[in-house]
């Protein structure tokens, strides 16, 4: 598995006020997608391009265009829908699947409560979004979903991530094709398994709280 943590003062400048607790609703939302789009850059370093032949006004010139299948990208819900809008600006044309994961606070366990997806992933390059990737539970689960569904290349999108959970998603998928990008490696997890020193829970900052 690749693991590439960004190093820009932009993204951490970004997340910096992502971090902070008095940040309001409207603007966390403006900064997880704006973070995902500057993130997007660097995980689509390897998006399978195809050469395409051109007529500028001038002569004729060989390019490239993304290669079919299209590239998938898969918000998981609810917090990666955060992300979705800052992906998609990237790249305008991929397809977009759902997946709906939640975290039951005891145990930690993810439980999958919503799917919405190809039922054939062979050939396609698979996006996965969610902005924190915390024992890595939910994200392991998630990617292996998409390889059982036939996905050869999977490359995961975290703004927040920790050591615990870069373990556990590398043990999870072992030799296959996969590629985290964080945008942050965090210190570790506390006793509730919440990312330290993080920005508490996504999904709620994102959206509100839900009832249990
Ligand atoms: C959060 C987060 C990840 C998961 C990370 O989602 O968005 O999906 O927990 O934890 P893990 O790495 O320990 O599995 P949550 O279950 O709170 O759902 P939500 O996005 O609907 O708020």
């Amino acid at each position: 598995m690749r693991v590439f943590v960004a190093d820009h003062p932009l993204i951490t400048h970004k997340l910096t006020v992502l971090r902070n607790a008095k940040t309001p609703q409207p603007t966390f939302r403006l900064l997880i997608e704006e973070l995902m789009t500057l993130l997007a850059y660097e995980a689509t370093r390897e998006v399978r391009v195809e050469p395409h032949e051109i007529e500028t006004p001038v002569a004729t010139t060989t390019g490239v265009r993304l290669s079919e299948p299209l590239p998938l990208i898969v918000p998981i819900l609810r917090a990666g829908l955060g992300m979705l809008d800052g992906m998609v600006k990237l790249v305008p044309t991929a397809e977009v699947g759902f997946l709906g994961m939640a975290r039951d606070e005891e145990t930690l366990q993810p439980t999958t409560y919503a799917e919405r997806l190809p039922d054939r992933l062979e050939g396609r390059q698979c996006f996965v979004l969610d902005p924190m990737l915390a024992t890595g539970g939910s994200l392991a689960a998630a990617i292996e979903f998409l390889f059982a569904r036939g996905a050869d290349d999977v490359t995961a999108i975290c703004v927040l991530g920790t050591p615990e959970g870069v373990k556990a998603i590398r043990e999870a998928v072992g030799d296959r094709n996969v590629t985290l990008v964080l945008g942050a490696l965090d210190h570790g997890l506390d006793e509730h398994a919440f990312i330290v020193p993080g920005l508490g829970d996504a999904g709620d900052r994102l959206y509100g709280t839900v009832g249990e």
